[in-house]
């Protein structure tokens, strides 16, 4: 049986064989009107009637995944795409460690896996809502192209996991799949279910920041959610990843192209000290200290995505072979972590302090140790980025526990430095470390959009390279 084969002969493109499963099949066909409805009134502000060049998935194999071509957002074709099973898979790591992988949900985990589901559920259509009004704003036609494309794949994932929850858990997922449509970005009565998803993306440096931070948490639980022994959910996510590139990438080459322009511009008008901001603010680009607390910001909303340090809730979901480590498959452990610690950060009497904590409970600490080894080599990228154009500035991560909301730092005043300051001094600095009002207002101020083939406007450099190799003055959108 040939299930790899992507059939659209239902009005859902899939590759798990829906046309013969008409209970799920139904249960998707009723959610999809509430869907359209709520992409309509959620999704891109001004725009769903416009034709835009983007990428559909037609394949699940590594090469030619994809195809291109014009499309309405209200029509594209959002599928329900695993990657390939693998045959004889066994389950990687947990109590379950070398069983068979599971097709079924076990009954014991259930409740844990829904939860699971329905928490990555949730931040797809939420990154949605809250990069609604930046089409108004687009600096390019490339970059409006760009950020629906990315748009239109969090649609898909949310389809992802509504797939596995309509198939997987009857009138519960039904029910839950209702709720992820119900709850809305920053709603007073019904925000989404974690912070970083409620804040505002008021500008696009805060767009880029939010698909290289935000998205690259989303990347790390893929990443281990993929290692799952529940089988549809490690198939389910694979498939996610591959599209998850795309937006590290938008994420990574849009801030290098604001770094990039600012850098050639300081340049050209002979400004050598970065922090000059007055000066360089006249020419209509972003000084990079700005660019840097806009980083700040991100990451620290992001690193809270990661939960609490030590948390019961993250070994549960190992032991119960549920979600994995980054890369799990290639650890050379026990891959049950019985009688093993793992160091963790921790403020102990006024210091911040290394302590092992057992490994099992550290899990999410893990997780968001490989996710600032991620970011770090991408800051690496934008430096190079400011030092090949002769520019004296270094981006950095700041400290782990500066601005945090959540876990071992919430509510303690650290420095991005790492410093742990009296409440009074962070309020002080706080406009150094974070976007001041004044930061969101310039900033707002360069926000205009421009549309013609071909331009930029002049606070970003054009890419390097085209979408699909097209030219530079390509129309990736037909404006109605
Ligand atoms: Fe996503
Ligand atoms: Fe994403």
């Amino acid at each position: 049986m040939s299930i790899d084969k992507i059939s659209y002969d239902t009005l859902i493109p899939n590759n798990v064989n829906l046309s013969s499963d008409r209970r799920v099949l139904k249960a998707l066909e009723q959610w999809h009107p509430q869907y359209i409805d709520w992409w309509k009134t959620m999704g891109p502000d001004g725009f769903q009637d416009a034709e835009v060049y983007l990428r559909t998935a037609i394949s699940v194999e590594t090469k030619g995944w994809a195809k291109f071509g014009y499309v309405k957002m209200p029509d594209y074709r959002w599928g329900i795409l695993l990657a390939p099973q693998e045959e004889g898979r066994k389950i990687p790591f947990g109590e379950h460690k070398g069983e068979d992988v599971w097709q079924e949900v076990p009954g014991e985990y259930r409740a844990m896996l829904r939860r699971l589901l329905v928490i990555q559920g949730d931040t797809e259509p939420a990154s949605v809502e809250q990069q609604r009004f930046l089409g108004a704003t687009a600096p390019s036609l490339y970059d409006l192209r760009n950020v629906f494309q990315v748009n239109v794949e969090e649609g898909r994932h949310l389809w992802a996991m509504v797939y596995l929850l309509q198939k997987y858990f009857g009138r519960d997922g039904r029910e839950e799949a209702h709720e992820l449509l119900r709850r809305r970005s920053g709603d007073k009565d019904a925000p989404r279910m974690l912070g970083a998803f409620n804040e505002e993306t008021p500008d696009w440096l805060s767009f880029f920041m939010f698909a290289f931070f935000t998205d690259r948490d989303g990347k790390m639980q893929l990443e281990s959610l993929a290692q799952s022994g529940f089988d549809p959910l490690a198939r389910t996510c694979r498939f996610m990843l591959t599209e998850e590139a795309h937006h590290m990438f938008v994420g990574e080459s849009g801030v290098g192209r604001i770094i990039q322009r600012t850098c050639e511009t300081m340049q050209q008008a002979g400004i050598d000290d970065p922090f000059d901001t007055e000066k360089i603010r006249q020419l209509s680009v972003i000084d990079l200290p700005t660019i840097q607390k806009k980083a700040n910001l991100h990451y620290s909303l992001s690193l809270d995505l990661f939960g609490s340090e030590v948390s019961t809730n993250a070994a549960n979901f190992y032991n119960a072979s549920l979600k994995g480590r980054f890369k799990e498959t290639k650890l050379t452990d026990d891959h049950r972590l019985d009688n093993t610690t793992y160091p963790v950060l921790k403020l102990v009497n006024g210091a911040l302090t290394m302590v092992d904590e057992p490994a099992l409970t550290a899990l999410n600490m893990r997780l968001r140790d490989d996710y600032v080894d991620d970011c770090a080599r991408g800051i690496r990228r934008w430096n190079k980025i400011v030092a090949n154009n002769g520019v004296e500035f270094e981006f950095k991560l700041p400290h782990t526990g500066f601005n945090r909301q959540i876990g071992q730092f919430a509510n303690v005043d650290i420095s991005p430095q790492g410093e742990i300051l009296k409440p009074n001094d962070w309020q002080i600095a706080r406009n150094n470390f974070l976007p001041s009002t004044d930061d969101g207002e310039f900033i707002a101020l360069l926000m205009r959009q421009e549309t013609r083939r071909g331009k930029f406007a002049e606070w970003i450099a054009p890419p390097k390279s085209g979408v699909d190799n097209q030219a530079g003055d390509f129309e990736y959108v037909r404006l109605s």
